[in-house]
């Protein structure tokens, strides 16, 4: 067992495998309002625990806030976004997905909700280029003198590695290949 910003990590990593597709689906507070059997697999917690609760029940320690803020910004937009997450588990285990986010609409076309569907992500992706970004990207966060000029900063710096690649944050998490 460690500790990464006051949560307990067991250092146990869980796979997802190719078959699995692990969904929720929220309000628009980001409240669980759904989750499939495969999500409280790998969460660990059962439904009753979760339904009702805010989704960074799951939030790992080590994920930068640039991505979750780019992730809120998208999808209040009406715009689909996909990240890879990596996310922790009750006990403390750990499970890296590849996340798609929609907003969900009435029939009028009003946002009522959201919704994210997850797959097994190539996890030399994870490690060669994810897994550097997100350090590089939650380094800023903390070195800066205040949480909100943190992500502002981390933000920023994304924003021109993405200009730099001339892609878009979907581009350039699609072209990784999986
Ligand atoms: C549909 C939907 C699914 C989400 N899924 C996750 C998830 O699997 N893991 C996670 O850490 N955050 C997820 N979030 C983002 C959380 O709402 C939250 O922004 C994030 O955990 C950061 O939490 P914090 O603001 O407390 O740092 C999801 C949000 C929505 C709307």
């Amino acid at each position: 067992m460690t500790e990464s910003r006051g949560t307990v990590l067991s250092g146990t990593e869980l796979f997802m495998q190719p078959d699995e597709i692990i969904v929720t689906k929220t309000d628009l507070s980001g409240k669980i309002t759904y989750g499939n059997r495969t999500f409280f697999k790998f969460a660990r917690y059962a439904e009753k625990d979760c339904v009702g609760v805010q989704h960074n029940i799951v939030r790992h320690p080590e994920m930068p806030r640039t991505v979750f803020k780019a992730a809120w910004d998208s999808i209040k937009d009406g715009r689909e976004i996909f990240a890879y997450v990596n996310n922790r588990s009750k006990n403390g285990d750990a499970y890296w997905v590849l996340a798609h986010m929609t907003p969900s609409r009435d029939s009028g076309g009003q946002i009522v909700g959201y919704h994210s569907n997850r797959r097994a992500p190539n996890q030399q992706i994870i490690k060669q280029t994810i897994i550097p970004l997100y350090d590089h990207l939650q380094k800023i966060e903390k070195a800066s003198s205040s949480p909100k000029d943190g992500l502002a900063n981390a933000y920023a710096d994304l924003q021109k590695t993405l200009a730099t690649k001339k892609q878009t944050f979907n581009e350039f998490t699609l072209s990784l290949g999986g």
